[in-house]
């Protein structure tokens, strides 16, 4: 009989890539002990704080605020610190680094062609006419905002060059959050660029 109050295990499968000893990726396996509000993220930093210290990955907010903790978790783009592990017990929770992209390291991804592509597109406010910081805001109302308020709400998690397979195809093409982005700036009223 299981005791309710023992910890549960899942085994958490990692994709490992060292650039400095290894000509492929291989997966690694660990049982990881959770409880039900554990995420993937804290389930990845158990890993590194117990079990192998090498284990590379991103994260900063632990709150879905700042993009940095996207992986494929089963093969879908998420961020780790807003999926639970378990929603996966008890079967294993295999995580790559997000798809589309060149691994630095273990779920570390190379970002430089996103953050080009980012430039491109003049992410930022290019006023008609330049104005002091004395003379105070450039004013807009609230249905002047609406127009690009759900583009604003993009975290550049990258999570959608993951799951688009044009991307996958053709890595010239600018892809979803940073055409998002553009028309951000496109349609707010304060923006000639
Ligand atoms: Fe910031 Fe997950 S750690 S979005």
């Amino acid at each position: 009989m299981t005791d309710a109050s023992s910890p549960r295990t899942i085994t958490i499968a990692c994709l490992r890539f060292n650039p400095e000893t290894d000509t492929e990726p291989h997966f690694d396996h660990w049982d990881v002990p959770f409880s039900d509000d554990m995420s993937v993220l804290q389930g990845l930093q158990y890993i590194k704080d117990h079990l192998d210290g090498s284990l590379s990955f991103r994260w900063s907010c632990r709150m879905a605020i700042c993009g940095s903790c996207g992986h494929m978790v089963n093969g879908v783009p998420v961020l780790s610190c807003h999926t639970f592990l378990r929603n996966y017990h008890p079967g294993t929770v295999r995580v790559e680094p997000l798809l589309h992209f060149p691994i630095v390291r273990d779920l570390v991804i190379d970002q430089t062609g996103f953050l080009d592509k980012l430039e491109a597109v003049k992410p930022y406010l290019i006023p008609a006419t330049e104005k002091a910081l004395a003379n105070g805001p450039h004013p807009q109302t609230p249905a002047q905002m609406a127009r690009y308020y759900p583009q604003s709400q993009c975290i550049n998690c990258l999570l959608c060059y993951a799951a688009c397979p044009q991307y996958g195809l053709d890595p010239d093409f600018t892809g979803p959050a940073a055409l998002a982005l553009l028309h951000r700036y496109n349609a707010d009223s304060r923006d000639a660029g």
